[in-house]
């Protein structure tokens, strides 16, 4: 069983999806998320993993710079060891040094191809540019925003989405479907 942990800041969406696939779906007896750890104490993904059963760990960044604060991160981390460490909506960039710790483990997903658009706002950027699809895309973290090799990518058609909601809808259907499809992938490498 391979070992996964998630880092989040938000709502979890994602990060609900995996938990539910390693207890019930296609990652049932392959891997398993031993910790869901999130910047934010209040983010509301928490609760959700509690609810599942999961542990969770919490460290607010203020008064932290990035470097100390990843440093101090890595120390509660290290509790659960793991072979991944899946972000999914975290919302911090990680330290060069932190990154360079956990070689080819952290894995992202980003509601746009990586190629055309990095950082925040991908699904509003593809709504505002009126585009046909966008690309939700899965990659190994590294030093850069959005930056990493790409492990895989899912064309989202989003011709008939009127509004951003809409937008985000269709292409979160796709991320909650990609994401854990592609853990399985590596979970056999
Ligand atoms: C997702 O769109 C993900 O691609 C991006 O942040 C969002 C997180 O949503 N990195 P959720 O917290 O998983 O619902």
């Amino acid at each position: 069983m391979k070992k996964l942990i998630v880092f989040i800041s938000g709502r979890g969406s994602n990060m609900k999806r995996i938990i539910e696939e390693t207890q019930n779906g296609i990652l049932k007896g392959l891997a398993e998320v031993v910790l869901v750890f999130s910047d934010k104490p209040d983010a509301p993904g928490l609760d959700i993993a509690r609810q599942m059963g999961i542990e969770t760990e919490t460290l607010s960044s203020k008064g932290l710079k990035r470097k100390e604060y990843d440093e101090e991160v890595s120390k509660i981390i290290e509790k659960y060891p793991f072979d991944f460490l899946i972000l999914a909506g975290y919302m911090r960039i990680l330290s060069p040094e932190f990154v360079r710790k956990y070689p080819k483990k952290i894995i992202n997903i980003h509601p746009a191809d990586t190629r055309r658009h990095q950082g925040l706002d991908a699904y509003k950027w593809a709504f505002e540019n009126r585009l046909p699809e966008t690309k939700i895309t899965v990659h190994y973290v590294d030093e850069g925003m959005d930056t990493g090799e790409i492990i895989a990518q899912k064309t989202v058609d989003l011709r008939g989405c009127k509004t951003l909601e809409e937008v985000e809808q269709c292409g979160l259907v796709e991320e909650h479907k990609l994401y854990s499809k592609i853990i399985k992938k590596l979970c056999y490498n």
